[in-house]
Protein backbone atom coordinates (compact mmCIF):
# COMPACT_ATOMS: atom_id res chain seq x y z
CA UNK A 1 0.00 0.00 0.00
CA UNK A 2 3.13 2.27 0.75
CA UNK A 3 6.45 2.55 -1.19
CA UNK A 4 9.44 1.98 0.52
CA UNK A 5 12.57 4.37 0.64
CA UNK A 6 16.49 3.19 1.05
CA UNK A 7 17.95 4.14 3.84
CA UNK A 8 22.12 4.72 3.97
CA UNK A 9 22.56 2.28 6.33
CA UNK A 10 21.01 -0.90 4.04
CA UNK A 11 17.61 -0.29 5.77
CA UNK A 12 14.98 0.96 4.23
CA UNK A 13 12.14 2.97 6.08
CA UNK A 14 7.80 3.26 4.46
CA UNK A 15 7.17 6.34 2.67
CA UNK A 16 4.25 7.20 4.04
CA UNK A 17 3.44 7.31 7.92
CA UNK A 18 1.18 9.19 9.96
CA UNK A 19 2.34 11.66 13.02
CA UNK A 20 1.78 11.62 16.46
CA UNK A 21 2.07 15.44 17.51
CA UNK A 22 -0.81 16.42 19.50
CA UNK A 23 -2.58 13.22 19.20
CA UNK A 24 -4.35 13.44 22.99
CA UNK A 25 -2.22 10.29 25.41
CA UNK A 26 -5.88 8.72 25.90
CA UNK A 27 -6.60 7.92 22.80
CA UNK A 28 -3.23 7.85 21.04
CA UNK A 29 -3.35 3.97 20.97
CA UNK A 30 -6.89 3.96 19.56
CA UNK A 31 -5.52 6.22 16.65
CA UNK A 32 -2.91 4.29 16.63
CA UNK A 33 -3.86 0.92 15.96
CA UNK A 34 -6.56 2.35 13.21
CA UNK A 35 -3.94 3.58 11.17
CA UNK A 36 -1.80 -0.04 10.91
CA UNK A 37 -5.08 -1.37 10.34
CA UNK A 38 -5.86 0.63 7.75
CA UNK A 39 -2.19 -0.23 6.02
CA UNK A 40 0.25 2.56 7.27
CA UNK A 41 3.51 1.00 8.67
CA UNK A 42 5.35 4.16 10.10
CA UNK A 43 4.49 5.90 13.25
CA UNK A 44 6.45 9.33 13.88
CA UNK A 45 6.64 9.51 17.34
CA UNK A 46 8.86 11.62 20.08
CA UNK A 47 9.52 11.81 23.74
CA UNK A 48 7.92 15.48 23.61
CA UNK A 49 4.71 14.38 22.33
CA UNK A 50 4.04 13.05 25.52
CA UNK A 51 1.91 9.73 23.70
CA UNK A 52 4.52 6.95 23.60
CA UNK A 53 2.77 5.14 26.19
CA UNK A 54 -0.36 4.90 23.07
CA UNK A 55 1.88 4.27 20.68
CA UNK A 56 3.33 1.24 21.64
CA UNK A 57 0.24 -0.17 22.72
CA UNK A 58 -1.51 0.61 19.83
CA UNK A 59 1.54 -1.40 17.99
CA UNK A 60 0.55 -4.25 20.53
CA UNK A 61 -3.01 -3.41 19.92
CA UNK A 62 -2.65 -3.92 15.84
CA UNK A 63 -1.52 -7.03 15.98
CA UNK A 64 0.81 -7.46 13.48
CA UNK A 65 4.30 -8.34 13.89
CA UNK A 66 7.04 -5.44 15.76
CA UNK A 67 9.17 -6.04 12.20
CA UNK A 68 6.26 -5.17 10.25
CA UNK A 69 6.04 -1.72 12.07
CA UNK A 70 8.46 0.99 11.45
CA UNK A 71 8.93 3.06 14.92
CA UNK A 72 10.46 6.31 14.98
CA UNK A 73 10.71 8.57 18.45
CA UNK A 74 12.66 11.59 18.94
CA UNK A 75 15.19 12.84 21.95
CA UNK A 76 13.88 16.01 23.59
CA UNK A 77 15.88 19.08 23.51
CA UNK A 78 16.08 19.02 27.73
CA UNK A 79 17.91 15.88 27.49
CA UNK A 80 20.61 16.19 25.17
CA UNK A 81 24.32 15.58 25.63
CA UNK A 82 25.81 12.19 25.90
CA UNK A 83 25.00 10.96 29.30
CA UNK A 84 21.70 12.46 29.27
CA UNK A 85 20.50 11.32 26.12
CA UNK A 86 21.49 7.42 26.71
CA UNK A 87 19.47 7.73 29.86
CA UNK A 88 16.29 9.18 27.98
CA UNK A 89 16.44 6.66 24.93
CA UNK A 90 16.05 3.98 27.93
CA UNK A 91 13.08 5.87 28.99
CA UNK A 92 11.18 6.12 25.93
CA UNK A 93 12.02 2.56 25.37
CA UNK A 94 10.66 1.80 28.29
CA UNK A 95 7.10 4.37 27.71
CA UNK A 96 6.65 2.26 24.56
CA UNK A 97 7.54 -1.34 26.09
CA UNK A 98 10.04 -2.22 23.02
CA UNK A 99 13.04 -3.25 22.94
CA UNK A 100 14.00 -1.41 20.43
CA UNK A 101 12.86 1.69 17.85
CA UNK A 102 13.58 1.45 14.44
CA UNK A 103 14.54 5.02 14.35
CA UNK A 104 15.99 7.49 16.85
CA UNK A 105 16.28 11.01 15.92
CA UNK A 106 17.70 14.20 17.53
CA UNK A 107 14.72 16.27 17.88
CA UNK A 108 16.70 19.79 17.33
CA UNK A 109 20.16 20.85 16.90
CA UNK A 110 19.52 23.59 19.68
CA UNK A 111 22.87 25.38 17.99
CA UNK A 112 22.89 27.83 21.75
CA UNK A 113 22.94 24.71 23.70
CA UNK A 114 25.84 23.27 21.25
CA UNK A 115 25.69 19.94 22.66
CA UNK A 116 23.96 18.02 19.68
CA UNK A 117 27.60 16.86 18.79
CA UNK A 118 27.33 14.65 21.86
CA UNK A 119 24.16 13.84 21.63
CA UNK A 120 24.83 12.42 17.60
CA UNK A 121 27.65 10.10 19.33
CA UNK A 122 25.03 9.17 21.61
CA UNK A 123 22.71 8.09 19.05
CA UNK A 124 25.39 6.07 17.39
CA UNK A 125 26.37 4.34 20.46
CA UNK A 126 22.49 3.38 20.76
CA UNK A 127 22.73 2.13 17.28
CA UNK A 128 25.94 -0.16 18.08
CA UNK A 129 23.79 -1.50 21.04
CA UNK A 130 20.90 -2.07 18.91
CA UNK A 131 18.54 0.37 20.83
CA UNK A 132 18.45 1.97 17.58
CA UNK A 133 18.27 -0.12 14.23
CA UNK A 134 18.84 3.04 12.49
CA UNK A 135 19.74 6.83 13.63
CA UNK A 136 19.05 10.63 12.26
CA UNK A 137 18.08 14.11 12.93
CA UNK A 138 15.22 16.49 12.86
CA UNK A 139 15.38 20.07 11.91
CA UNK A 140 19.13 19.86 11.18
CA UNK A 141 20.70 22.73 8.66
CA UNK A 142 23.37 22.30 6.46
CA UNK A 143 26.15 23.37 9.12
CA UNK A 144 25.02 21.02 11.69
CA UNK A 145 24.56 18.08 9.27
CA UNK A 146 28.56 19.23 7.89
CA UNK A 147 29.41 19.13 11.92
CA UNK A 148 27.87 15.95 12.92
CA UNK A 149 29.30 14.39 9.41
CA UNK A 150 32.55 15.48 9.76
CA UNK A 151 33.14 14.81 13.43
CA UNK A 152 31.89 11.35 13.20
CA UNK A 153 32.19 9.76 10.07
CA UNK A 154 28.08 9.24 10.13
CA UNK A 155 25.68 10.22 7.95
CA UNK A 156 22.27 10.19 9.47
CA UNK A 157 19.65 8.18 7.18
CA UNK A 158 17.34 10.62 7.32
CA UNK A 159 16.53 14.40 8.70
CA UNK A 160 12.98 15.06 9.29
CA UNK A 161 12.15 18.95 8.40
CA UNK A 162 9.13 21.40 8.21
CA UNK A 163 8.26 20.98 4.05
CA UNK A 164 4.94 22.11 2.32
CA UNK A 165 4.37 24.05 -0.49
CA UNK A 166 5.25 27.05 0.82
CA UNK A 167 8.50 25.67 2.38
CA UNK A 168 9.97 23.57 -0.58
CA UNK A 169 13.35 23.52 1.24
CA UNK A 170 15.46 23.02 -2.40
CA UNK A 171 19.05 23.77 -0.90
CA UNK A 172 18.63 21.41 2.21
CA UNK A 173 16.93 18.88 -0.49
CA UNK A 174 19.93 19.08 -2.99
CA UNK A 175 22.16 18.45 0.22
CA UNK A 176 20.85 15.57 1.23
CA UNK A 177 20.63 14.02 -2.44
CA UNK A 178 24.35 14.37 -2.07
CA UNK A 179 24.97 13.02 1.14
CA UNK A 180 22.20 9.72 0.72
CA UNK A 181 19.89 11.10 3.94
CA UNK A 182 16.34 11.10 3.11
CA UNK A 183 14.22 14.02 3.53
CA UNK A 184 11.10 13.45 5.64
CA UNK A 185 8.76 16.14 6.01
CA UNK A 186 6.61 17.89 9.11
CA UNK A 187 3.61 19.76 9.12
CA UNK A 188 3.06 18.36 5.59
CA UNK A 189 -0.04 20.30 4.83
CA UNK A 190 1.82 23.15 5.76
CA UNK A 191 -1.58 24.57 8.10
CA UNK A 192 -3.94 24.29 5.13
CA UNK A 193 -1.97 27.63 3.22
CA UNK A 194 -1.88 25.90 0.03
CA UNK A 195 -5.46 24.13 -0.56
CA UNK A 196 -6.84 26.71 -2.14
CA UNK A 197 -3.98 27.34 -4.47
CA UNK A 198 -4.41 27.34 -8.22
CA UNK A 199 -2.13 24.26 -9.56
CA UNK A 200 -2.94 22.18 -6.04
CA UNK A 201 -6.91 23.01 -6.95
CA UNK A 202 -6.35 22.50 -10.94
CA UNK A 203 -4.63 19.20 -9.68
CA UNK A 204 -7.30 18.02 -7.69
CA UNK A 205 -9.98 18.35 -10.82
CA UNK A 206 -8.22 16.74 -12.87
CA UNK A 207 -7.04 13.43 -10.90
CA UNK A 208 -10.59 13.76 -8.94
CA UNK A 209 -8.58 13.86 -5.98
CA UNK A 210 -8.93 16.24 -2.90
CA UNK A 211 -6.14 18.91 -2.38
CA UNK A 212 -4.98 17.47 0.80
CA UNK A 213 -3.64 14.07 -1.25
CA UNK A 214 -2.39 16.49 -4.09
CA UNK A 215 -0.22 18.27 -1.97
CA UNK A 216 0.61 14.63 -0.06
CA UNK A 217 1.71 13.20 -3.93
CA UNK A 218 3.82 15.67 -4.06
CA UNK A 219 5.38 15.01 -1.42
CA UNK A 220 5.88 11.49 -2.71
CA UNK A 221 7.03 12.75 -6.01
CA UNK A 222 10.02 14.71 -4.75
CA UNK A 223 11.24 11.63 -3.15
CA UNK A 224 10.65 12.68 0.42
CA UNK A 225 8.74 10.43 3.56
CA UNK A 226 5.77 12.16 4.56
CA UNK A 227 4.23 11.81 7.89
CA UNK A 228 0.72 13.68 7.88
CA UNK A 229 -1.19 13.25 11.39
CA UNK A 230 -5.09 12.58 11.27
CA UNK A 231 -7.04 11.42 14.36
CA UNK A 232 -9.88 11.16 12.41
CA UNK A 233 -10.38 7.94 10.67
CA UNK A 234 -11.70 9.11 7.70
CA UNK A 235 -8.70 11.87 7.20
CA UNK A 236 -6.46 8.70 7.90
CA UNK A 237 -7.91 6.52 4.66
CA UNK A 238 -7.43 9.71 2.60
CA UNK A 239 -3.79 10.69 3.07
CA UNK A 240 -3.01 7.00 2.85
CA UNK A 241 -4.71 6.62 -0.73
CA UNK A 242 -1.54 8.03 -2.32
CA UNK A 243 -0.16 5.40 -4.19
CA UNK A 244 -2.99 5.55 -7.08
CA UNK A 245 -2.37 8.00 -9.01
CA UNK A 246 0.02 10.80 -10.08
CA UNK A 247 1.02 13.82 -11.09
CA UNK A 248 2.31 15.17 -14.50
CA UNK A 249 5.72 16.89 -14.57
CA UNK A 250 3.68 20.43 -15.46
CA UNK A 251 1.70 19.79 -12.06
CA UNK A 252 4.72 19.40 -10.29
CA UNK A 253 6.48 22.72 -12.28
CA UNK A 254 2.71 24.37 -10.78
CA UNK A 255 3.01 23.41 -7.68
CA UNK A 256 6.97 24.10 -7.64
CA UNK A 257 6.07 27.75 -8.15
CA UNK A 258 4.31 28.13 -4.45
CA UNK A 259 7.35 28.59 -2.52
CA UNK A 260 7.75 31.44 -0.65
CA UNK A 261 10.31 30.33 1.91
CA UNK A 262 8.21 30.94 4.68
CA UNK A 263 7.96 28.35 8.16
CA UNK A 264 5.07 27.49 10.11
CA UNK A 265 7.26 27.04 12.49
CA UNK A 266 10.23 28.03 14.51
CA UNK A 267 13.38 28.43 12.90
CA UNK A 268 15.99 25.58 13.88
CA UNK A 269 19.04 28.23 14.16
CA UNK A 270 17.47 29.80 16.99
CA UNK A 271 14.86 27.47 18.76
CA UNK A 272 16.80 26.40 21.59
CA UNK A 273 13.70 25.63 24.07
CA UNK A 274 13.74 22.56 26.52
N1 LIG B 1 10.29 17.03 14.01
C1 LIG B 1 9.54 18.07 14.32
O1 LIG B 1 10.00 19.08 14.84
C2 LIG B 1 8.08 18.04 14.01
C3 LIG B 1 7.30 19.20 14.09
C4 LIG B 1 5.95 19.13 13.78
C5 LIG B 1 5.40 17.91 13.39
N2 LIG B 1 6.17 16.78 13.34
C6 LIG B 1 5.63 15.47 12.92
O2 LIG B 1 4.93 15.63 11.70
C7 LIG B 1 3.60 15.14 11.85
C8 LIG B 1 2.64 15.89 10.94
O3 LIG B 1 2.69 17.27 11.20
P1 LIG B 1 1.47 18.06 11.88
O4 LIG B 1 0.81 17.10 12.78
O5 LIG B 1 2.02 19.30 12.45
O6 LIG B 1 0.57 18.53 10.68
P2 LIG B 1 -0.11 17.97 9.35
O7 LIG B 1 -0.05 16.49 9.28
O8 LIG B 1 0.45 18.76 8.22
O9 LIG B 1 -1.59 18.46 9.54
C9 LIG B 1 -2.41 18.01 10.60
C10 LIG B 1 -3.69 18.82 10.57
O10 LIG B 1 -4.32 18.63 9.29
C11 LIG B 1 -5.60 18.04 9.50
N3 LIG B 1 -5.78 16.99 8.45
C12 LIG B 1 -5.07 15.87 8.32
N4 LIG B 1 -5.51 15.15 7.28
C13 LIG B 1 -6.53 15.85 6.73
C14 LIG B 1 -7.39 15.63 5.64
N5 LIG B 1 -7.27 14.53 4.89
N6 LIG B 1 -8.34 16.58 5.36
C15 LIG B 1 -8.45 17.69 6.13
N7 LIG B 1 -7.66 17.96 7.18
C16 LIG B 1 -6.70 17.05 7.49
C17 LIG B 1 -5.59 17.45 10.87
O11 LIG B 1 -6.87 17.50 11.45
P3 LIG B 1 -7.74 16.16 11.75
O12 LIG B 1 -7.02 15.42 12.83
O13 LIG B 1 -9.05 16.72 12.15
O14 LIG B 1 -7.80 15.38 10.46
C18 LIG B 1 -4.66 18.39 11.61
O15 LIG B 1 -5.34 19.54 12.04
C19 LIG B 1 3.34 15.35 13.36
O16 LIG B 1 2.22 14.67 13.82
C20 LIG B 1 4.66 14.90 13.93
O17 LIG B 1 4.72 13.49 13.97
C21 LIG B 1 7.51 16.84 13.63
Amino acid sequence: MTQMLSLNDGRQIPQLGFGLWQVPSATTAETTAAALEMGYRLVDGAAIYGNEEGQGDGIRASGLPRDQVFVTTKVWNSEQGFDKTLRAAEASLKRLGLGHVDLLLIHWPCPAKDLYLDTWRALIRLREEGKALSIGVSNFKEPHLERIIGETGVTPVLNQVEINPRLQQRALRAFHDKHGIVTQSWTPLGQGRSFDAAPVQAAARRTGKSPVQVILRWHVQIGASVIPRSTRTEGLAENLALFDFSLTEAEMSAIATLDEGKRCGPDPSDFNMG
